[in-house]
């Protein structure tokens, strides 16, 4: 039986049957581009999951090619897109501080996290980097708490780090009252400092904040229009569209609404039991090392999410999860690969490992590179499934998927 929660990843040659995915666990796609990783993965399953998901739509394409069914058939959808003001939903994360000053701290630690992007997981730790960091918790618990800038918003925050003289000594004053001790140390520190040693560390730390104040997120970031905790409840899908020109630069809000997103279901333990909610994360190496993305795969079964990460290369990855991916691919429960060449297509065909040949013991490759990047796996799917087992499916694009001829947008016809 196929269930609504149930995600297909192609079908198998011979019997054209389903290959179904329907437990609580990450997946993986790795495939070049044009390969049909947003065609006969994510828009496929776009168009027949009946749960609740969360798009990250880099061209934007597949909002427009799978927004209107959704809408109509599953629940509400949440649409954010910087390059279309009108359209777009707004989103503040300093709409979810919490009042009192021990909790708003302890979620401004969170925050933080996902709004410097860190190019990988040991520059998390670097000095000026971590410096920086201390006084965005600082900056963000006074935009908060106080709202010195009559805009309670991250535009505020940006604007905390280039201070005028008077500017700072009121900073230094304010955080001196705070209620947090971690606050009350930072205003000494500010205090103490050479000017020219508080000009980088801030300069750093304005760096990775800057684009909230970018026309167009300056607008989208003066409060939140959407129900950040209804998404699972209401069948909701949530697309988050940017340009892949856009995708870089807006990486600091990208990562913070999926962190918050997150942050909320990991918390929302009554929530855990409804149907997953099925993350689709295409290009998702472009965000940077973000720790939520691991928390998220060790957490998926529990909490009732399913992330599907999506990326070109397997190289990516581990340029920002570490030197060694395998700590990542055994992380996710499915893996599959498109028409695999160069090194990939090597590593595949170890993984793949020998199957016997003819007698005495002999032994083949089940796959050689070259086949895999050969005629043989072109439109086909390559599953691996836990480490062990294996599957070749007949790729299915939603364009030409006859199931969906009445889902799939029809081209528009141009205008005269
Ligand atoms: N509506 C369509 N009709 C016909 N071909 C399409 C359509 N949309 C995409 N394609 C083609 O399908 C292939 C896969 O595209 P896509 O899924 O976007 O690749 P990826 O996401 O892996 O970069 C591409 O060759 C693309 O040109
Ligand atoms: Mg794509």
């Amino acid at each position: 039986m196929i269930t609504d929660t149930a995600l297909r990843l192609g079908r198998f040659p011979g019997s054209g049957e389903e290959y179904l995915f329907d437990v609580n666990e990450s997946l993986m796609t790795i495939a070049r581009p044009g390969r049909g990783k947003s065609q006969a993965m994510v828009i496929r399953n776009l168009l027949y999951l009946k749960g609740p998901a969360f798009v990250l739509d880099v061209k934007p394409e597949i909002h427009q090619a799978t927004a209107a069914w959704r809408d109509a058939e599953v629940g509400p959808v949440i649409y954010y897109n910087p390059a279309d003001i009108a359209g777009s939903v707004c989103f503040n994360p300093l709409d979810f501080v919490p009042d009192d000053p021990a909790g708003a701290f302890r979620f401004i630690l969170n925050l933080v996290a996902l709004l410097v992007v860190t190019p990988n997981a040991v520059k998390f730790n670097d000095f000026w980097e971590s410096r920086a960091a201390q006084f965005l918790t600082a900056a963000i618990y006074d935009v908060a708490m106080h709202d010195p800038f009559g805009r309670r918003d991250m535009t505020s925050v940006v604007r905390w780090f280039s201070p005028s003289d008077e500017e700072a000594e009121d900073i230094i004053e304010r955080l001196a009252d705070a209620d947090v001790q971690v606050m009350r140390n930072l205003s000494n520190t500010m205090r103490n400092m050479q000017p020219k040693m508080r000009e980088n560390i801030f300069e750093t730390a304005r760096r990775h904040i800057e684009p909230w104040s970018y026309p167009g997120l300056e607008q989208l970031g003066f409060r939140t229009t959407f129900d950040l905790t209804n998404l699972r409840r209401d069948n909701a899908t949530f697309y988050l569209c940017v340009t892949p020109e856009d995708l870089v630069s807006y990486a600091t809000v990208i990562r913070t609404i999926i962190g918050l997103i997150y942050l909320h279901m990991r918390t929302a333990q009554d929530d855990w039991v409804l149907p997953p909610v099925t993350f689709f994360l295409d290009e998702f190496p472009q965000l940077g090392y973000l720790r939520e993305i691991e928390k998220m795969m060790e957490t998926g079964r529990q909490a009732g999410l399913r992330l599907w990460l999506f990326a070109q290369t397997m190289g990516q990855i581990r340029k920002i999860y570490g030197g060694d991916d395998e700590g990542f691919s055994e992380m996710v429960a499915v893996r599959s690969y498109m028409e695999p060449t160069g090194r990939l297509a090597e590593e595949l065909s170890r993984e793949l490992g020998k199957i016997p040949a003819g007698f005495y013991g002999k032994e083949r490759p089940r796959a050689t590179p070259q086949q895999l990047a050969g005629p043989e796996f072109v439109d086909k799917v390559l599953i691996i499934q836990g480490g062990k087992k294996f599957a070749l499916l007949n790729r299915v694009m939603a364009f030409s998927d006859p199931g969906l001829t009445d889902r799939y947008p029809s081209p528009k016809l141009a205008s005269p």
